[in-house]
């Protein structure tokens, strides 16, 4: 009955979701020294906070390890937080690539990843994502997008390209704190989000769906999709950035 779960279920507050986060980070995830320092070089160096929470990353790390994973494309390095979770993850000899615009962000990265230990499989390439995808050779076996949001159709594509049928694909920041669907919400990013999850309804070259996350970094959602082996493309109706 619509209404039913409103009435008997509390509404989240931020201070119940945060306490539920430390919660489950501490007894699920954990704390280890690599990447806290990770953490705390990223803000000294002024990169923005915007990294993944720790739940949210071990998320990305399971999914790793249930898919077999062996390459990884992460599309948006920035402190190299999300890249250290990925990449241990890996089994030996597996990669991850990962795409950076921003050189400081890329030099604050490589000295979280080599100083995490997994350096040694983590190549950044630093430049414009929207450069860089077209010079890499797939297949990629799991692809996470969370780079500037306005081209998330655009690396969308390029992830099926790039990938093959079963190929995992994890968009970060696809919820904004409800914005996709406030009508007033305006905006290249908040578009941006839409129109990536609007080619991951229509193109069957993907099969998708999205979650809502509530975590340390506030109420945002995860679309999380597989590569079919449909060889048609959807055209979408916007430009793909
Ligand atoms: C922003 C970007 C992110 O990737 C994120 O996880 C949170 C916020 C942003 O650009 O505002
Ligand atoms: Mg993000």
């Amino acid at each position: 009955m619509a209404g039913r779960v409103s009435e008997t279920t509390p509404v989240p507050t931020p201070e119940g979701w945060r306490a539920v986060d430390a919660y489950l980070t501490d007894l699920l995830v954990g704390h280890d020294e690599a990447l806290a320092h990770a953490v705390r070089d990223q803000r000294s160096a002024g990169l923005p906070p915007i990294e993944v929470a720790p739940v949210s990353a071990k998320l990305l790390h399971l999914l790793v390890r249930i898919a077999g994973a062996r390459r990884i494309l992460e599309i948006g390095t920035l402190g190299g937080y999300s890249t250290i979770w990925l990449a241990r993850a890996l089994p030996a000899g597996g990669r991850v690539t990962t795409c950076e615009a921003e050189p400081r962000n890329a030099a604050v990265a490589r000295r979280s990843i080599d100083r995490a230990g997994v350096g040694d499989r983590v190549e950044i390439r630093q430049g414009r994502a929207a450069d860089v995808l077209p010079t890499l050779e797939g297949p990629y076996d799991l692809v996470f997008i969370d780079a500037d949001k306005e081209s998330n159709a655009l690396y969308l594509d390029w992830a099926a390209r790039l990938g093959r049928p079963g190929t995992v694909i994890v968009v970060d920041n696809v919820v904004r704190a409800g914005r996709i669907v406030d009508p007033t919400a305006t905006g290249s990013q908040v578009e941006g989000v839409r129109r990536g999850l609007e080619l991951l309804a229509a193109d069957p070259r993907f099969d998708a769906t999205a979650l809502q996350t509530l975590d340390a970094k506030g109420w945002d959602g995860f679309a999380i999709a597989v590569v079919t082996d449909a060889d048609t493309v959807a055209v979408p109706e916007a430009p793909l950035h």
